[in-house]
């Protein structure tokens, strides 16, 4: 949910925070702009639409010159995609970028026209340039003093790049819920929303906690709590390097993302297993703990939930305790039966979505214990959950998740195999075996990867239609939600996910030749029944696509198309067949020509519920 980046150094400050924005987009994609010190007057150039529809007015317009500046990519929230709502906005001395809600806008924004200040955009984010504003000058001239006072009265979740007239070589910056780092390079300084931004200059960086303020300038950045007192805080270096936030000659990063799930698998599950066996003390999990929980509960968003609903799977299957998986924001306000004795599994790429947050805290409160599956390192989930594994996948840029997916449930089942063996429901020898095969899963996926053609043909069948079915039964019913999700999310084709077996109780009704059906059939135990599915909707003229084991042959006729996929253990499946949904989603996408890796409406980092 919006992108915020900063600058104060030699460069060109237009450039680091245009380069810096390029790299958030994925945040948020609705508007753009930027506001640069030009001898020393703020100068704004702002646009609604993509950020090349800023560089296309600036081009026409000049652009700001300058070494220190904030810059913006906007998913709307409070007053609809425009030229006059996109951020920066500025009230008197003040001009600000911000990421978040403020929930008591409405009262502030009273108040202030109470005392005679106007307005300009319908946003939440006006009403906070106003305030400070206001209080800058009651505090003659304290920027830090009025960022505490106005903060004091802000509700809400946010994150702020501010700049103040009076001050054209310095940049502040605050966060309450919404992420925000600072960068620290050689005489220059930077704030971003994720690292990505600034990778490319630094990887240094602070992490700001909720509730500090820092205050940059070339010599560096300082930081203050909410009392004004300064604060030492730890300089931290990001392990990623720049290629990881690059294309690297894939037309799209969500290509990319998919061709890098081997290596993802490979970085996450391999510090996690120790002479064969799962390992995840450091992760503050030890076979012991496992076994005081009585009941599992995963909470998650989208395609994060889809995991945790592989692990449910998973988790029954070996270690036989049940498991319940929520989506958050049922969870968070549906007065969940969780309490002492339980875990609450909390998966997120981000960590920072708005309601797996706070359904994480929720849990807390009400005495269960949390594990945290985040990829994104210091994140407000990461930081905190009870437990946490991080996943190893590196910067998911995509809005379609990928190979954050894969590595939430290649951790599944890893946690999976260690509770099964803590509680005695399998032995040593099958946990070593059925680890070596969740080892031997990138081999097979690059192999999968290598013979994609089939893919790019059932996508040509697809883009006709305008509804599609995704079938499949157990394990495989799980997948198809994820795959019926990526199909729709990016190719605005709309599509659901159904158990096969449930078809008959009244969405069958839907099937005629104008809606396709993606039939998944990997499990040996259930593959009779789910082609017993499938002829039921061929018989009422349904093209199918099969996503089934190369060996498995089912009778002439019974899909028009078939995907097959290498033989390996039924309950490792999951991790082959996800590839060919995802590459059918992507190829489908790119055929109907959508923005594949910034679809319509969505943006990668839900903080807002
Ligand atoms: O960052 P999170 O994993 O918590 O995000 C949850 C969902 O918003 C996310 O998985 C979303 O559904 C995907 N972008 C879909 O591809």
């Amino acid at each position: 949910m919006c992108g915020i980046v900063g600058y104060v150094g030699q460069r060109e400050a237009a450039d680091v925070l245009l380069d810096g924005l390029s790299r958030l987009e994925y945040r948020g994609y609705d508007s753009a702009g930027i506001a640069v010190f030009e001898n020393e007057i703020i100068k704004v150039a702002k646009s609604k639409g993509r950020l090349a529809d800023l560089q296309a007015k600036m081009q026409k317009e000049g652009k700001p010159s300058g070494h220190a500046g904030i810059g913006h990519t906007r998913w709307a929230t409070h007053g609809e995609p425009s030229d006059r709502n996109s951020h920066p906005h500025g009230g008197g001395n003040v001009t600000l970028v911000h990421n978040g809600i403020i929930e008591n806008y409405k009262k502030l924004k009273e108040f202030l026209l109470s005392k005679g200040r106007k307005f300009e955009s319908d946003t939440d984010t006006e009403v906070i340039a106003q305030l400070l504003d206001y209080y800058y000058e009651e505090h003659h001239g304290n920027p830090v003093e009025a960022i505490v006072k106005t903060l004091k009265e802000l509700e809400g979740s946010y994150a702020l790049g501010i700049v103040f007239a009076d001050f054209p070589d310095r940049v502040f910056a605050m966060r309450k819920e919404s992420p925000l780092i600072v960068g620290i390079g050689e005489n220059e300084c930077f704030i971003a929303s994720d690292m990505t931004a600034i990778l490319k200059y630094t990887k240094n960086y602070y992490l700001l906690e909720p509730g500090e303020i820092a205050v940059l300038s070339r010599q560096g950045a300082k930081v203050y709590n909410l009392h004004y007192q300064k604060i030492e805080k730890e300089l931290k270096t990001a392990d990623w390097d720049v290629s990881a936030a690059e294309k690297g000659g894939y037309e799209h990063y969500m290509l990319k993302e998919i061709h890098e799930q081997p290596e993802s698998i490979k970085k996450t599950i391999t510090p996690r297993i120790e002479n064969g066996l799962p390992n995840l003390e450091e992760c503050g999990i030890t076979p012991e703990k496992l076994l005081e929980f009585n009941k599992i509960h995963i909470v998650a968003c989208g395609t994060a939930m889809h995991a945790g609903m592989v692990g449910k799977y998973v988790i029954e299957k070996l270690a036989k305790i049940s498991v319940n998986v929520d989506i958050a924001s049922e969870f968070r306000y549906r007065e969940p039966l969780v309490g002492e004795g339980d875990l609450v599994i909390v998966i997120s790429q981000s960590g920072e979505t708005a309601d797996s947050l706070a359904a994480l805290r929720l849990s807390k409160e009400l005495g269960a214990k949390t594990l945290a599956i985040v990829n994104a390192k210091g994140s407000s989930i990461a930081r905190e959950a009870d437990m946490l594994i991080y996943t190893h996948a590196g910067p998911e840029i995509a809005v379609a998740s990928t190979k954050a997916y894969m590595v939430q449930i290649a951790v599944m089942y890893l946690f999976a195999f260690e509770l099964a063996l803590a509680n005695k429901k399998i032995d040593e020898t099958e946990c070593r075996r059925l680890t070596a095969l969740l080892q031997g899963t990138p081999d097979k996926i690059s192999e999968i990867l290598e013979h994609k053609e089939m893919t790019q043909l059932i996508a040509s069948e697809l883009i006709t239609a305008d509804s599609l079915l995704y079938i499949g039964r157990g394990l495989d019913y799980a997948l198809s939600m994820e795959g019926s999700l990526k199909l729709k999310e990016i190719s605005y084709i709309h599509s659901e996910s159904y158990a096969a077996g449930e078809l008959k109780h009244g969405t069958i009704s839907l099937i005629t030749e104008n809606m396709p059906v993606i039939a998944v059939a990997t499990q040996q135990n259930l593959f009779d029944k789910t082609i017993s599915n499938i002829k039921e909707v061929k018989a009422r003229g349904a093209r199918v696509v099969l996503v089934s084991r190369e060996s498995y042959q089912p009778e002439k006729d019974v899909a028009d198309f078939k995907f097959g996929l290498p033989d390996y253990e039924d309950l490792l499946m999951p991790m082959l067949a996800v590839v060919p949904l995802q590459l059918i989603a992507y190829y489908t996408a790119v055929l109907k020509g959508t923005d594949v890796d910034k679809p319509r409406n969505l943006a990668k980092s839900v903080t807002v519920e």
